[in-house]
């Protein structure tokens, strides 16, 4: 069914591929097979280091660039750091934000909060992770996500809502081939966005747009969409294979504006 959306993909290529001839037949071929889909937003992920030859590339095509990491100061002492004019330089759109792999290196909900404040306000998008490690009887994972959510959208200006952008990522199935049911995406949706209409007001609802992540692939893309409305996916494994990150693409585009 087709919704007033512009379904959001999002390839997290993670640390992958090993060399930049790699990155650059991923791209390539990324860019050919999903030419004809103008009714989706396609977003690549990739490592730091591959971004200025990705942008090279992206010239002439709808593919945006997201890093997946960023640091919160614009330049100075940071040995091993990269900011966020430098990803503005190489013309990144996007950026990944408290990933769990990250959360798992150590980021704090604090961290990830500056981060966010900080990409928000060079106009670039943030797309935030959240989500629990398991999942108990008594619910309290929505206690952890409604944490995890609280901090990150603490003191955002409304006027940058439109920027924002959640991802649903339970981390018991990314990369486990165990994706959440449809019904717990939407669940999920809605719990995220009864957080945002607490903090900014049901006006705000609409503004923020909700992702799911976790094992999405050619075989559950559809049903996730159609049942659990989330607006769009983030991708890991699956965004590595062109052809099965363009066919998500392709199921995405039934479901975005006409
Ligand atoms: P996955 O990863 O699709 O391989 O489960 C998703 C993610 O970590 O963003």
């Amino acid at each position: 069914m087709k919704r007033n959306i512009t379904p959001l993909i999002i390839g997290n290529w993670k640390m992958n591929p090993q060399t930049i001839e790699k990155a650059e037949a991923l791209f390539a071929d990324i860019k050919k097979s999903t030419k004809k889909d103008t009714a989706v937003e396609i977003v690549v992920a990739a490592p730091f280091v591959f971004i200025a030859a990705l942008q090279r590339a992206s010239k002439n095509s709808r593919i945006k660039l997201a890093a997946q990491n960023v640091f919160k100061e614009p330049l100075g002492a940071y040995t091993g750091e990269i900011s966020i004019p430098m990803l503005k330089s190489l013309g990144a759109t996007h950026v990944i934000l408290g990933h769990s792999e990250r959360r798992a290196l150590g980021e704090s909900n604090e961290k990830i909060h500056e981060s966010i404040l900080a990409v928000l306000k060079s106009g670039l998008t943030a797309v935030v992770c959240v989500g629990e490690k398991a999942r108990d009887a008594q619910g309290d994972y929505f206690s952890f996500v409604e944490a995890q959510i609280k901090s990150a959208i603490a003191s955002i200006p409304n006027s940058h809502l439109s920027r924002l952008v959640i991802a649903y990522e339970p981390i018991w199935a990314i990369g486990t081939s165990k994706h959440a049911t449809a019904e717990d995406v939407q669940e999920m949706k809605l719990f995220i966005q009864k957080n945002i209409a607490d903090h900014f007001g049901r006006s705000a609802v609409p503004k923020v747009r909700i992702l799911y992540g976790g094992s999405v692939n050619t075989d559950n893309a559809k049903e996730l969409l159609e049942t659990g409305r989330p607006d769009g996916f983030l991708v890991g494994g699956a965004s590595l294979k062109a052809s099965e990150f363009a066919e998500i693409i392709h199921i995405s585009t039934a479901y975005g504006k006409v």
